[in-house]
């Protein structure tokens, strides 16, 4: 399956187009928390989460796409139990769905603790990344094939969020 695009900015890149599946993309980033990520009170700093956050589903859109990526969004998150430093952060990335030359990947983050064998769930965030050649154009994505049952609920609500997404989009440009 190819996508059909005419947009003069994108470069169609014919021969990275094969259809893989998400679990090629799937991707497992581990950090152990130090005191440099934390604030006074030993708890992990939600910015350097983020960041731990964009690169993993970079991660797993570098690997899906076998191209160069831009984030170009990451929606709302909640970050539900504090991580304390010594703590082990675990981050595993997919891709849920390719569009065109995007495609929505999520990351969901645990915390372990490796002396209480004790795990629980930090935060879950979905983000946006566009696929650029080294001139700075869009690239179209290789399709992605969701295989398990949660593959494909993930690959259905891909596409309401990006309707969301959009209508927000276009709400906060308008304002
Ligand atoms: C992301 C970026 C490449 C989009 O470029 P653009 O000219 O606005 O492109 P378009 O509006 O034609 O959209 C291109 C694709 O990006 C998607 N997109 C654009 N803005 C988006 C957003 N805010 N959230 C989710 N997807 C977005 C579009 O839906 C479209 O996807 P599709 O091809 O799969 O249908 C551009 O805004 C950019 O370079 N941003 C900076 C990225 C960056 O530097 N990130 C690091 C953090 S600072």
């Amino acid at each position: 399956m190819k996508t059909q695009l005419t947009s003069p900015n994108v470069n169609h890149g014919a021969e990275k187009l094969i259809p893989r599946p998400v679990q090629a993309s799937v991707s497992e980033m581990a950090e152990i928390v130090l005191p440099n990520d934390a604030n006074p009170l030993n708890a992990l700093l939600g910015g350097r989460l983020m960041h731990w956050i964009d690169l993993a589903g970079a991660l797993a859109a570098h690997r899906h796409s076998r191209q160069w990526v831009v984030t170009a969004s990451i929606d709302h998150m909640d970050f539900l139990v504090p991580v304390r430093v010594g703590d082990l952060v675990i981050l595993r990335s997919s891709v849920n769905r390719v569009f065109r030359t995007s495609m929505e990947v999520g990351v969901k983050v645990w915390v372990e603790n490796y002396r209480s064998d004790e795990k629980r769930h930090v935060s879950s965030a979905y983000l946006t990344f566009v696929t650029i050649d080294a001139a700075g154009n869009r690239v179209l994505v290789a399709p992605v094939i969701p295989e398990t049952a949660d593959e494909k609920r993930r690959y259905e609500d891909a596409a309401r969020r990006r309707e969301i997404r959009r209508a927000e989009s276009k709400h906060r440009n308008r304002t």
